[in-house]
């Protein structure tokens, strides 16, 4: 018998454009996956609303953000790509986990002590904000949740979550397990290689990253402007100054899929760091243009997107039904019969 295939789930926000970091740190390796996991890639707008979003903003961004998914490979039939605000299972479910989770275990939550500071008004929702995700994660049979390092805490607590509804109400949820990329694998921001590469950072500096859909002239521009040292080398180093060199190298590198010393080759007769950052633009600018010619046709085809989000939908929730009514029968709800 074949092996089962590991569920992995992932979150992702509609909020600001999807970025190089976001396709070379975790869009790429969900598309090679997708034959050997069963990747849930859930674009959480729900998460988005516990900070003020533009109604119309929001609409558009999660369009794009699928449109962006299914232009970069990902095969809607492999995978389950969806909006979480059309299965209502995870708003469900969110509240009767608000019911086992200690008010304690949110508020010590960095993440949440970071947002509510720059905020002038605070949400119920940004304290529940990890309950939601962890609603999100265990509506299925999810083994793998890869993420950052600064959505660990929120992992572990949805562990903490499971294990104690497990214990209080009997076996009921599978423990995921997070995986967080080591620090060679992330992209840093071109403006401060010392930052990852981060959405709500572009959205206010636009030389920090190159968006998805860049306009060519754009990308090489904002690579030009990237932050380097005062030296000239170009080499893989880890010394702190060598930083930007190493991310440009590193950007060109995850995109051509070349070893180190046919990414150094290449740049052998370079004249100091503009050759690079060119060289570089050029490689992003041919690797995005079949991707944002894909986007175009999709974009261009609102039917298409609308079947496949409905299709989706459909089958997110034919998923995480049994979980939930298990759930509900182990509490004790009153089970509706006809
Ligand atoms: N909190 C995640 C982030 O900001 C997004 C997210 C929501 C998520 N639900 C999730 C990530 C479930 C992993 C699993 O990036």
């Amino acid at each position: 018998m074949a092996p089962t295939k590991s569920t992995v789930f992932s979150g992702i926000q509609p909020t600001g454009e999807l970025h190089l970091g976001n396709y070379i740190g975790a869009i790429r390796q969900w598309v090679a996956s997708q034959d050997d996991c069963f990747n849930i890639l859930c674009v959480v707008d729900l998460h988005a609303i516990t900070i003020h979003q533009d109604p119309a903003q929001l609409r558009d961004a999660c369009r794009k953000t699928l449109g962006l998914l299914l232009a970069s490979g990902l095969d809607a039939g492999k995978c389950l790509l969806y909006i979480q605000s059309h299965v209502t299972a995870h708003s469900e479910l969110a509240w009767i986990l608000n019911c086992v989770t200690p008010v304690g275990w949110l508020t010590r939550m960095t993440q949440f002590k970071d947002k509510s500071q720059t905020q002038e008004s605070v949400s119920t929702g940004l304290l529940d904000y990890p309950v939601l995700q962890a609603a999100d994660i265990l509506l299925f049979d999810t083994d793998l949740v890869p993420v950052g390092e600064d959505q660990r805490a929120h992992i572990e607590l949805t562990r903490d979550i499971a294990g104690r509804f497990n214990q209080l109400y009997g076996e009921t949820f599978r423990l995921p397990k997070p995986v967080i990329p080591t620090v060679g694998a992330r992209i840093m921001g071109l403006d401060d290689p010392t930052n990852k590469m981060s959405k709500s950072i572009l959205k206010d500096t636009p030389h920090h990253g190159i968006g998805l859909l860049d306009a060519p002239e754009k990308i090489i521009k904002t690579c030009k402007r990237a932050v380097t040292d005062s030296g000239s080398e170009i080499i893989f180093s880890d010394a702190p100054e060598k930083a930007g060199v190493r991310n440009l190298l590193s950007i060109y590198q995850a995109l051509t899929a070349k070893t180190e010393e046919e990414v150094l080759a290449d740049f052998a007769s370079a004249r100091g760091y503009g050759d690079l950052k060119v060289g570089v633009g050029e490689a992003i600018v041919d690797h995005l243009r079949p991707l944002q010619e894909r986007y175009r046709e999709i974009a261009a085809d609102t039917g298409y997107l609308d079947s496949v989000l409905h299709r989706s939908a459909e089958k997110a929730r034919a998923l995480c039904e049994t979980r939930l009514a298990a759930v509900k029968e182990a509490m004790g709800f009153l089970a509706e019969r006809s």
